[in-house]
């Protein structure tokens, strides 16, 4: 189970601060449980793994099976808490160099639908022309334009490809029970459909078919990393007192650091394989708690590489940041430095030290040059980067982030601000309805 380390906090927010908001805390994770707090139609996530049931994963398990008899490359169309969490999850688990593999015994996963780049869409059919393709097409509610655009051009290439009828067993969505034009779309093509739960917001939806179906195709160990969410949903459940709650304890931690003007929160890890865990944890965060002129900015660095980009500010940049690290204990291989005759690099110091030692003292180094310059440290502690750790991960962050939101104030579970950007872009492409809003917006282009 992962461990939460927050002592390097206590030189900026005394430990009896912290302990203080035990009760405020608690009560935030009551009204997580018993529904009573802002968007308490969106609470589904709350005792989600513990209903994954063997059956809700074998038909899981089966559509990814039928998807890798017919395909070597599968498309997967999302965007936001439809790509983020299957994309996260993947990279961490994947091995680093895994699109080098010319040989593999499940599909590659490539992601389209989170942008709207021609470009990208374009190199996407290029690189896929020779290979079996297939696609799982995810939205909540079926309208959103990036996947919707990535969809119908997508659906087209395998239709033309295939046929239709071989192209309805090559298409699987996951989407609203009963809503949205990708449903409708689904039961005219005939397509398998997953449902996503109307009571779990997007951003909530890693552990429903949204990302447990891309990741079953994959290969990975969907079983383990449900079972790490479940053990993570006991471990941060409403009877857990403070003391033994980590989500109760981070989310502590982050209000009263906050209270005490840090603004920014940066996630860091030096295992390169985490960065889409940190995209996924900044959308889950920023869409959260980002609302009324409130909330934590979330933002993410990779290290070491970017201590030689984004370091200096860190230590010495404006004081309103404070740093979580995700800290790996044991990597799977071992690789250790040599000793050469010649010494011209001065590192033979190192010689006979294992990489992740290294690696090690660069993150302990860090941690202490960043608390003396000023950036209180978290580090949450992964025994080692498998399924199971990695459910127990998002789950926490999934309860922290509830209880956090309420010690905000504000509602974490709507997401109110996106739609200004949609307003806008519609207005400008004069879609029908917008015509009001078109005129008046392309004066001030
Ligand atoms: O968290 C959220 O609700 C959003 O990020 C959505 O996941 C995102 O906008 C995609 O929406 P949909 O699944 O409806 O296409």
């Amino acid at each position: 189970m992962i461990q939460l380390d927050i002592e390097k906090v206590y030189g900026f927010v005394p430990e009896s601060e912290i302990t203080a908001l035990k009760g405020e805390m608690e009560r935030y994770n009551r009204m997580l449980h018993d529904r009573s707090g802002a968007g308490s139609d969106f609470l589904g996530w709350v005792n989600l793994p513990g209903t994954v049931t063997e059956p809700v994963l074998e038909s899981i398990e089966r559509a990814a099976a039928s998807l890798r008899e017919v395909a070597d490359v599968v498309i997967v169309i999302g965007i936001g808490g439809s790509y983020l969490g299957a994309k996260a999850v993947l990279t961490a688990l994947s091995d680093n160099f895994d699109m080098l593999r010319t040989e593999r015994e499940n599909p590659l996963l490539v992601f389209a639908g989170h942008n709207i780049s021609e470009d990208y869409f374009r190199e996407l059919f290029a690189a896929v022309q020779d290979r079996r393709i297939a696609a799982i097409v995810i939205s909540k509610s079926g309208t959103t334009t990036e996947p919707a655009i990535a969809f119908r051009l997508v659906k087209k290439e395998i239709e033309q490809r295939y046929g239709k009828e071989d192209a309805a067993r090559r298409i699987v969505a996951v989407t609203d029970q009963k809503r949205g034009a990708l449903k409708t779309l689904a039961t005219r093509e005939g397509y398998r459909t997953f449902v996503i739960p109307d009571d779990v917001g997007g951003r909530f939806s890693v552990f429903t078919p949204v990302g447990l179906l891309p990741l079953a195709t994959a290969g990975i160990d969907i079983a383990a990393l449900i079972w790490g969410a479940k053990d993570m949903e006991k471990a941060t459940a409403e009877g857990v007192p403070f003391e033994q709650n980590p989500a109760m304890i981070y989310a502590a931690v982050r209000t009263a650091l906050y209270r005490q003007g840090k603004k920014i929160e940066i996630l860091a890890s030096y295992e390169p394989k985490l960065r889409y865990i940190a995209e996924w944890w900044k959308q889950l965060y920023g869409e959260s708690e980002g609302k009324d002129g409130k909330g934590i900015f979330p933002a993410s660095v990779s290290l070491t590489t970017d201590l030689h980009s984004m370091g200096q500010y860190i230590q010495d940049g404006e004081r309103i940041l404070f740093e979580t690290v995700l800290s790996v204990d044991q990597p799977e291989y071992s690789v250790t430095v040599e000793t050469d005759p010649d010494d011209l690099d001065g590192l033979n110091f190192l010689a006979g030290k294992r990489i992740h030692q290294i690696n090690r003292m660069a993150e302990l180094g860090t941690m202490l040059a960043h608390v003396d310059g000023g950036v209180p440290n978290l580090r949450i502690e992964l025994e080692k980067i498998d399924a199971y750790q990695i459910g127990a991960l998002l789950y926490f962050f999934e309860k922290a982030c509830g209880i956090s939101g309420y010690a905000l104030g504000v509602n974490p579970f709507d997401q109110p601000g996106v739609e200004d950007y949609k307003k806008n872009m519609f207005a400008l492409l004069d879609k029908p309805g917008f015509e009001k809003e078109s005129q008046a917006i392309k004066k001030r282009i």
